[in-house]
């Protein structure tokens, strides 16, 4: 983790604070005086302010279940930011592992792990993110196939990963995908001749949404683990 930002987590002090104090030459790693803020420091470097070690708070691992007309981001835009429901210390050093848009909701993990949120969103490491979809035209039979092979969604250079798709009606489907394309699961129905009219993500990695909606809850130490691989 940078310097600045070990700060931040382990004082009070806003990111431009923490710079200020390592510029001043009150920042020590193993009793060197460092003056640059983009430095690498790990668990076990010996970090101080003016002589006094410094202990980094614990990565936070945050389930929320987001309601509609909410944005995944940390400020407000069109539409309010779904952290008003988070009532937590900090908040401003908490992102969001695979967003969604305004309009779906359901499961959102949230973290200050950077490295954790990595893993949950990088295609190569097959993290299913299972979505609930409701379509306006009954689901073909043979989309079942079509999704497994991969779907040439527009203005992409190549077929979207193997997808499994269930039909629970003809008008709605569960599908579990492991990419995180913009738009990636109304793009994948349209390319199909489908429209998606709700979604809603209920599970990812195998961690179920398990709270109502705007509830959170912090996830246990084997959900972080199961959600690390
Ligand atoms: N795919 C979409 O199209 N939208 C989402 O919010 C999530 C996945």
């Amino acid at each position: 983790m940078r310097l600045d930002k070990f700060i931040c987590k382990s004082t009070n002090l806003s990111r431009t604070q923490a710079i200020e104090q390592i510029h001043s030459g009150s920042v020590s790693v193993n009793s060197v005086i460092i003056q640059d803020e983009a430095t690498q420091v790990h668990q076990n470097n010996t970090v101080t302010l003016n002589g006094e070690a410094l202990q980094a708070r614990p990565f936070r691992y945050i389930l929320l279940h987001k309601p509609a007309n909410t944005i995944c981001s940390n400020v407000d835009e069109v539409y309010p930011s779904l952290f008003h429901y988070l009532d937590v210390d900090n908040v401003s050093e908490l992102h969001i592992a695979g967003r969604l848009d305004a309009d779906t909701t359901g499961m959102v993990l949230i973290t200050d792990d950077g490295r954790w949120s990595y893993n949950i969103t990088t295609p190569t490491n097959l993290c299913a993110k299972v979505y609930r979809v409701g379509l306006s035209r009954p689901i073909a039979e043979t989309s079942v196939e079509r999704f497994k092979q991969g779907i040439q969604l527009q203005g992409e250079a190549q077929l979207t990963h193997p997808a499994q798709l269930s039909i629970i009606t003809p008008n709605e489907v569960l599908l579990s995908i492991t990419q995180g394309k913009f738009h990636q699961v109304k793009r994948m129905f349209a390319a199909v001749g489908n429209r998606v009219v709700s979604l809603h993500r209920e599970a990812i990695g195998g961690v179920h949404l398990d709270v109502d909606v705007e509830q959170w809850r912090y996830l246990s130490e084997s959900e972080v683990q199961q959600l690390s691989h």
